[in-house]
């Protein structure tokens, strides 16, 4: 008899009567709005080519300026902005970059920008242990561009981590910051450019020695589709997975307004924009599950991506968190069939019941903030502030180019051969001396609070059932027990 469920492979299931699928424990329900296989392949054929011409041109006039100050590196943004009027092609690129379209809402956006600092920690925990352990290692395009790079080899690790940061706080700033001419908004026409470089130096790589890498397989580097998952996971994530499972569920409105900002964002870095894949919230709940559908199959690359990535994290300041914790997260996160496949490994209960009051926190504050709007407000002006301070003015001073390397620009530019391995790049751990962990120990203190609470309640709820039963013969009420 002919069965409706299919196993596609070890990850997925598809019912064809209910069109409801399964892939990586996460349901979805399958409709004409998600992307068919031959819109992805087309995707993944496709990549930004009006930023890779931008590019060469710009790369041409840097190279008739020649090296600045000390021989420092050009700066393409700055080259672009100086000099776009002896180019008919960056003119156009320019105006089109400060244009604004018309599906653009700035009071949406500006509701958007707030949903980062709504959610701090809530956020951080989404992007180390979903989008960086998941999605950026178990998508193999993706996974093969960042291992060419270095860019997640451990000891690039925290400066990669602090300049996606870095965009991240100053893209989320305030309106001005995302508006034509605010940091934000110049910052992601950097990483725009900076991604037409990752492309160029690894295609050229490609030309010289063929099978470098594969773009027959996996497309041109920084393809569309590569884009289009990437939009999702900075974006969608929250909405439909991870802040679900962390026990914060974002409204309808927040989605449309976050979502609405990465669709600008998408526009700025030249990634697919088009409304079918964003224009509401049902559209980019279907774009992100396609992404989820067809795009982690995690290889070897990936367990080697993904297991450098926590063992850098572990023990960092200032966290100071556990590989067991990290794990317990990842897990509870993603899932075990995909953590398995990534070679995590399986920790112990105590770092499930940390991970457990992590989630009590972020989602009673959640809770908390929803309840009274002035703590929300507070929450936000405050998170923004300390983030701005601590990170784009003390750590990396992102307008200001540093050591003749200006900010954003190509540090790991890949050679022949260059590709990372697992044991490598270990860290040394000997050298770590902090071994006293505050966020675990809050975290688990927060799941004992919450624990021994439950537990007072369910005791109290149950004396309180028996002094009714003695006072009133509740119980005879209830079963219509006999009178005495
Ligand atoms: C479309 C949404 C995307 C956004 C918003 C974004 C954001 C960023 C940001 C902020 C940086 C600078 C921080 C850093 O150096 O790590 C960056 C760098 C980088 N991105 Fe993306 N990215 C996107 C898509 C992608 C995709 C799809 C890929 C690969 C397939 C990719 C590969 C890279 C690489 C390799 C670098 C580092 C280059 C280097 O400095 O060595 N990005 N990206």
């Amino acid at each position: 008899m002919f069965s409706p469920t299919t196993r596609m492979n070890d990850s997925s299931y598809s019912d064809h009567q209910t069109n409801l699928r399964t892939k990586w424990g996460y349901t979805m329900q399958w409709t004409p709005q998600h992307l068919s296989q031959d819109e992805v392949e087309n995707l993944r054929a496709q990549f930004d080519e009006r930023g890779a011409e931008a590019l060469q041109r710009i790369q041409a006039i840097a190279a008739r300026l020649g090296p600045g100050e000390e021989g420092s590196k050009p700066d393409m943004f700055a080259v672009l902005r100086d000099h776009r009027e002896e180019d008919d092609f960056l003119a156009a690129f320019w105006e089109h970059l400060h244009a604004v379209p018309g599906w653009v809402d700035w009071e949406q956006i500006e509701r958007g920008q707030r949903f980062f600092a709504r959610y701090f920690m809530a956020n951080c925990s989404l992007f180390a242990f979903q989008a960086f352990v998941r999605d950026n290692t178990a998508t193999p395009g993706v996974a093969e561009v960042v291992s060419r790079t270095g860019g997640l080899a451990v000891k690039h690790l925290l400066t990669r981590l602090i300049e996606t940061f870095t965009w991240f706080i100053q893209i989320t700033h305030d309106l001005q910051a995302i508006q034509p001419g605010g940091q934000g908004h110049s910052s992601t026409i950097r990483v725009r450019l900076l991604h037409s470089s990752v492309r160029q130096r690894i295609l050229e790589l490609e030309k010289t020695r063929p099978g470098y890498f594969n773009v027959e397989k996996y497309g041109p580097p920084v393809n569309d589709l590569d884009a289009v998952h990437a939009i999702t996971l900075f974006s969608c994530n929250a909405m439909w997975d991870a802040m679900p499972k962390m026990g914060i569920h974002p409204t309808d409105q927040e989605a449309a307004d976050f979502i609405a900002l990465f669709r600008y964002i998408a526009y700025l870095i030249g990634a697919p924009n088009d409304g079918k894949y964003w224009a509401d919230i049902t559209k980019a709940k279907a774009t992100f599950e396609s992404m989820v559908w067809y795009e982690l199959v995690p290889n070897e690359t990936s367990k080697i991506l993904a297991q450098n990535f926590i063992k850098w994290i572990e023990d960092q300041p200032p966290a100071y968190l556990s590989m067991g914790f990290m794990e317990a997260a990842c897990r509870w996160m993603n899932g075990n069939e995909m953590c398995d496949a990534l070679g995590l490994g399986r920790p112990a209960l105590h770092h499930y019941a940390a991970f457990a009051g992590h989630n009590i926190i972020v989602a009673s504050m959640a809770w908390a903030q929803r309840l009274f709007p002035s703590l929300d407000r507070f929450v936000v002006a405050y998170t923004r502030k300390t983030l701005h301070n601590a990170l784009t003015q003390h750590v990396t001073g992102p307008t200001v180019p540093t050591n003749g390397t200006p900010p954003y620009s190509f540090k790991y530019v890949p050679n022949h051969g260059q590709k990372m391995e697992v044991d490598a790049q270990k860290p040394n751990l000997a050298t770590r001396k902090q071994r006293f962990r505050p966020f675990e120990c809050v975290f688990t203190a927060a799941f004992l609070v919450a624990a021994l609470l439950s537990l007072g309640l369910a005791v109290g709820a149950v004396r309180i059932l028996v002094l009714l039963n003695e006072t009133f013969g509740v119980t005879s009420w209830i079963y219509g027990g006999k009178e005495n």
